[in-house]
């Protein structure tokens, strides 16, 4: 059987947040997932296409200004109504990079999401504060979730 195709669409403007981006990824191919090819791509990247082969995604943003990136609302708008009918269902998970609180994106990320059906496989994370070591295995665990729920089948 083919293997699954777990997208990370992952916002990175600064060193720290490549480093969550790159441990999600890390997480996703953890050697104990067997099935599963993982693809990293920034949210201007990622296109309709890419969005169309994937089996599920996990979406990364920083939190400016009290709303998710521009970058992923860039992406959201170019995606939106060309994936709205046949990507329904989708699973995804949500990481948030914010500084000071981050529940502005968790909830407009959610509120596109509502509109597209697809199915989160798990709560958000939401890294705020400081950058902090602890955020590189939360973001690790959240791509080995994604990764091994996809491998065994279980979304
Ligand atoms: C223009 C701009 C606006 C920002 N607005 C917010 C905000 O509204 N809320 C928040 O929690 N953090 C905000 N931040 C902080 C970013 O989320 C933070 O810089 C980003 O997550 C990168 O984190 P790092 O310093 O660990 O690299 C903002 C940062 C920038 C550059």
């Amino acid at each position: 059987m083919p293997d699954k195709k777990l997208l990370i669409i992952a916002n990175t403007p600064s060193p720290n947040t490549g480093l969550l981006a790159d441990a999600v990824l890390h997480g996703a191919r953890h050697p104990d997932i067997e099935s599963v090819t993982a693809t990293r791509l920034t949210p201007f990247d990622a296109t309709v296409d890419h969005v169309m082969d994937a089996d599920g995604i996990v979406l990364g943003t920083t939190e400016n200004f009290g709303y998710m990136s521009g970058a992923l609302k860039d992406f959201f708008e170019r995606v939106y109504y060309p994936v709205l009918e046949i990507k329904q269902g989708t699973p995804y998970a949500l990481y948030v990079r914010a500084g000071l609180d981050g529940t502005g994106t968790i909830t407009a990320v959610e509120r596109i999401i509502t509109g597209l059906r697809w199915k989160a496989i798990c709560e958000p994370v939401l890294l705020h504060g400081s950058f902090s070591d602890a955020f590189i295995p939360q973001c690790e665990e959240l791509g080995t979730l994604m990764a091994a729920s996809l491998d065994t089948g279980i979304v």
